[in-house]
């Protein structure tokens, strides 16, 4: 198994180090891991000028998993929009065609008061949600920002084809019928005619599918829905902007943002790993970052890429009993409970290994 490992900017090297702990007691206990580093994002960029360069790119296509971490700072925000670090993330994406982006949103009993919201509204929430990472308003051309300073205009535009929903809503189909057989797509027909054609889509594949039962809901009913009544939710397939927005929210059900892993796959099976949170700045090299998502990530590349379900629950097992025996990160603490470190969080789920 040959993994690309990309830990990029802010806080990715700090709980990518946690994460490669956890691949190397899997080394050392016989699964054959070779694990090669790339520099992505800012770290990229300062290195040789581009977030993306051709040789990380070059890995990333070689190798048979990226594992990610993540990308982006403050001190590249005033960048050209083609060097900035989030191009990196969007370029393996695009490149790589890692269409299909998998968000669980799961509450660890340990962590049901952690939720801002009321524990019997989120405790046993587990649900998936499904975006497409290839496609429209983030890819779709025009898109600009023109004209005379007073009177400029941006555009960006929403963009699908028929070909892109329809393996995505299939990915959805396929997901619900692993799990309880439930799929909520979601759309914005009532205004948008790339939605329309994603309702349409949806409706005329249903019948391959006659053991899952389809819902349709407006995005902005279905951001609201997911903090009335999460619980009424298993798998949800979005667009591109509307996944990326409601996977946000949907963290926070599970008490924080530090905790979500996803896989970004291809048509084979081959993916990307990565939190679904950001390069986190603020907190970068202070090592009080949460590395659980970047260690469940790991755990989604064995499940995902590898088939390898037993080393995967082993680490996903070890995470939840680390966090029973009250180990907690700045991001999941009570006001009184002790904070652990990035790294004593780390080795902790490696002993509990
Ligand atoms: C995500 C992130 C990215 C996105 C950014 C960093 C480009 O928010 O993976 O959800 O918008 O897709
Ligand atoms: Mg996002």
């Amino acid at each position: 198994m040959k993994i690309a490992v990309m830990a990029g900017d802010g806080i990715g090297p700090e709980i990518m180090a946690e994460a490669l702990k956890v691949l190397e007691v899997l080394r050392r206990d016989g699964l054959n891991i070779e694990t090669e580093p790339a520099l992505v994002g800012g770290a990229a960029f300062d290195a040789h000028g581009h977030p993306l360069p051709a040789a990380t790119l070059a890995l990333a296509q070689s190798a048979d998993a990226v594992l990610f971490g993540a990308v982006g700072g403050p001190k590249y925000d005033t960048l050209l929009r083609e060097h900035r670090p989030e191009k990196a993330i969007l370029g393996l994406r695009k490149e790589c065609d890692f269409f299909a982006n998998l968000r669980p949103a799961n509450v660890f009993p340990e962590l049901a008061d952690a939720s801002t919201l009321k524990p019997e509204v989120v405790a046993g929430l587990d649900i998936m949600i499904i975006r497409e990472l290839t496609g429209d308003i983030y890819f779709g051309e025009p898109r600009s920002i023109s004209g005379a300073k007073g009177e400029r205009v941006g555009i960006n535009t929403m963009h699908y084809t028929e070909a892109q929903i329809r393996r995505i809503l299939h990915v959805g189909f396929r997901t619900a019928r692993q799990r309880s057989k439930k799929l909520c797509s979601i759309d914005k027909m009532n205004v948008l005619e790339a939605m329309q054609l994603w309702r349409d889509i949806a409706i005329e594949i249903a019948p391959e599918y006659p053991d899952v039962a389809l819902t349709h809901m407006l995005v902005d009913n279905a951001a609201m829905q997911l903090i009335r009544n999460p619980k009424q939710f298993d798998v949800m397939v979005a667009g591109n902007m509307f996944g990326d927005i409601l996977s946000d929210e949907a963290s926070m059900l599970t008490g924080s943002i530090g905790m979500l892993p996803s896989a970004s796959l291809d048509a084979s099976g081959k993916g990307l790993y990565e939190p679904i949170h950001g390069s986190a700045p603020d907190i970068a090299g202070k090592g009080i970052a949460n590395p659980l998502a970047q260690i469940l990530s790991a755990a989604m590349m064995l499940r995902y890429t590898f088939n390898l379900a037993e080393p995967a629950s082993r680490i996903e097992v070890a995470v939840r009993k680390t966090l029973a025996q009250g180990l907690r990160t700045g991001d999941i603490a009570q006001p009184k409970e002790l904070k652990v470190s990035t790294a004593q969080m780390g080795d902790a789920v490696v002993s509990n290994m």
